[in-house]
C-alpha cells in the first residue's frame, strides 16, 4: 500500500453511517472511493454520495455507491479530495484536473472538508511546484489574460494534445505563473474580482482537516 492509498483508507475509516459524502477527483480521491467502498460492501456501512466529476461518479457507481446528482443536495457532511499543493495555514492550490467549479461548490457546501495527500504536496507558498489553475469563459481568455498580467501573472492555455483543454462545462484553462510570491489572501480576492473567470484553483480557508501520509505514518492537521 503506498501513501495516498494508506491515507485515502484512513480518511474511510473515519466515515459514519449516514453522512452525505463528496466525492473528489484525482488519484488520492479514487483510492478513498475504493476503500468507501470496500466499507459499504463489508460492514453494511449505510452512505450517500455526490461527485465532483464525471469520472468519479463513474467510479462511485461502477463499485455500487449510492449517488445523488448534484442538483439534488443543498449541503453535505463532509467533501473529500486530493490537493496538488497544501501550506502550513491549509491554503489549497487544486486543479491538475480540471473541474474546479464542482470541486468547490462540494467544498463550499460542506461541514467539513477533509483533504487528502502525501508529503510531497507539502508547500510554504502556492504555486511553489505548480501554476495556478484558472477556468475561464472560452470567449474571455484573451481579455482574462491581460487581466492577469496586470496583478503580475503569466498565463498560458493549457493544451491538451494538439488542441486545448476543455472542461466539463465548456472552459478553458489558463494555468497562470506569478513572478512574485504568492499570498493566498490578496491573489484569492483578485482572480475573484475578475470578470470572465469561473473558479481558479486557489482554496482558501475551505480545508477544515488535511491528513497527510509520510512513509507509513499519517499526521492529521485540523484548521
Ligand atoms: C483535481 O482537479 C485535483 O485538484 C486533484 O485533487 C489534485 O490534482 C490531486 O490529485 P492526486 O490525488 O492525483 O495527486
Amino acid at each position: 500500500m503506498n501513501d495516498k492509498q494508506r491515507v485515502a483508507v484512513h480518511a474511510a475509516q473515519q466515515v459514519h453511517n449516514g453522512m452525505l459524502l463528496g466525492l473528489g477527483t484525482g488519484s488520492t480521491a479514487n483510492f478513498f472511493i475504493e476503500a468507501l467502498a470496500e466499507r459499504v460492501q463489508h460492514e453494511n456501512l449505510q452512505i450517500q454520495v455526490v461527485s465532483s466529476s464525471v469520472v468519479s461518479a463513474i467510479k462511485a457507481r461502477s463499485l455500487g455507491l449510492s449517488l445523488l446528482a448534484i442538483e439534488q443536495i443543498e449541503r453535505l457532511d463532509v467533501y473529500v479530495d486530493g490537493a496538488d499543493e497544501v501550506t502550513p495555514d491549509l491554503d489549497l492550490l487544486k486543479g491538475r484536473g480540471f473541474d474546479l467549479v464542482r470541486e468547490k461548490l462540494l467544498a463550499r457546501a460542506s461541514d467539513a472538508f477533509w483533504v487528502l495527500i502525501d508529503s510531497s504536496k507539502q508547500v510554504e507558498k502556492l504555486g511553489q511546484n505548480f501554476p495556478i489553475p484558472i477556468e475561464v469563459m472560452p470567449w474571455a481568455w484573451r481579455l482574462v489574460q491581460r487581466n492577469l498580467a496586470m496583478i503580475g501573472g503569466e498565463a498560458q492555455l493549457r493544451p491538451n494534445g494538439d488542441g486545448l483543454c476543455v472542461t466539463s462545462h465548456g472552459s478553458l484553462v489558463l494555468d497562470t505563473v506569478f513572478a512574485h510570491e504568492i499570498d493566498a489572501k490578496p491573489l484569492n480576492d483578485q482572480l475573484n474580482d475578475i470578470p470572465g473567470i469561473v473558479e481558479h484553483g486557489v482554496f482558501k480557508d475551505l480545508a477544515s482537516a488535511v491528513f497527510c501520509a509520510h512513509e507509513g505514518c499519517i499526521d492529521e492537521r485540523w484548521a
